[in-house]
């Protein structure tokens, strides 16, 4: 095992998805959810302690003026994911699965359902912004639950105390309920921590359709989508698109303990479904 940077609290950025998991394991009441606390360990609370105290406004703007003009790259869905594949970490190639695995396994869960294909397609790549780690971004910065930046802090966010470490919590006009947002503006117009989530809804929002877009976009945004906070700052549009929202996070909360994908067998399906929705090459 490497020893850990700074930075990189987490063993692997799995530990986040892993702990969410378990946070909103199937069978919890309402009660075990706010014991949240009893399923972080050490690494996952310092992890966000950092998360918490480092995604600013002016942070959230920085990054977003960096990636989000998708400036960076030229690169195939499936150059990405075997990108996105190279991020090894002290993970058990025996029992772990690769990240292309969890994708798949997502989209699998998805297909065996009977959604539609740009459903399946959305589990396929959701969490493909997560190369964002192999820029270098510290693992605050890609992973984590987000949450509206410039306006108050919801308590239905996980470890609520850390924000206090935040310099935005500091300034008097981020601290008000709408913060430097208006009455139900939509999230479209509302900046959220930043991390994979948005990075893959920009690489991605010009080829897929609006459902599927909220579900890349949204899918760590647990305070709004599990427990209601910021409606507020939500429109009839984003009350009409969390719908599938919750309905993707069921697949990336509980797809992982099914068995290992068959990658050479479902292979051709998925560049199939790849190309009827993406040209050879997006802009990364
Ligand atoms: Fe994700
Ligand atoms: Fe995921």
């Amino acid at each position: 095992m490497q020893p850990r940077t700074d930075n990189a609290p987490l063993q692997q950025l799995d530990q986040w998805d892993d702990f969410v998991a378990t946070r909103y394991r199937q069978g919890k009441s309402e009660e075990d959810f706010r014991n949240y606390k009893a399923d972080a360990n050490p690494t996952v609370t310092e992890f966000y302690r950092q998360n918490h105290a480092f995604q600013t406004l002016d942070f959230v703007l920085s990054k977003k003026a960096e990636y989000c003009s998708l400036r960076r790259d030229r690169q195939s869905i499936w150059e990405m994911a075997e990108y996105l594949n190279t991020l090894v970490d002290d993970s058990d190639p025996d029992t772990d699965l690769t990240q292309i695995e969890h994708l798949l396994q997502t989209a699998e869960a998805i297909r065996k359902d009977g959604h539609a294909r740009w459903f399946i397609l959305a589990g396929f790549v959701h969490d493909l912004g997560k190369v964002l780690c192999l820029y270098g971004e510290p693992q605050w910065a890609v992973v984590g639950d987000t949450f509206p930046v410039g306006c108050g802090y919801s308590d239905q966010i996980v470890f609520p105390e850390f924000f206090a470490a935040n310099p935005d919590s500091k300034i008097p006009q981020y601290r008000t309920e709408y913060g430097i947002y208006e009455p139900n503006c939509g999230l479209d117009k509302v900046h959220l921590s930043f991390g994979h989530d948005e990075y893959i809804y920009q690489a991605t929002r010009r080829y897929l359709p609006e459902e599927a877009q909220y579900m890349l976009r949204y899918h760590s945004f647990y305070a709004a989508h599990r427990h209601g906070a910021y409606r507020h700052l939500m429109n009839a549009q984003d009350e009409r698109m969390f719908e599938w929202v919750r309905k993707f996070n069921q697949y990336d909360l509980y797809s992982k303990g099914r068995e290992r994908p068959k990658t050479q067998e479902i292979l051709p399906y998925y560049q199939d479904l790849v190309s009827e929705f993406f040209p050879d090459r997006i802009a990364w």
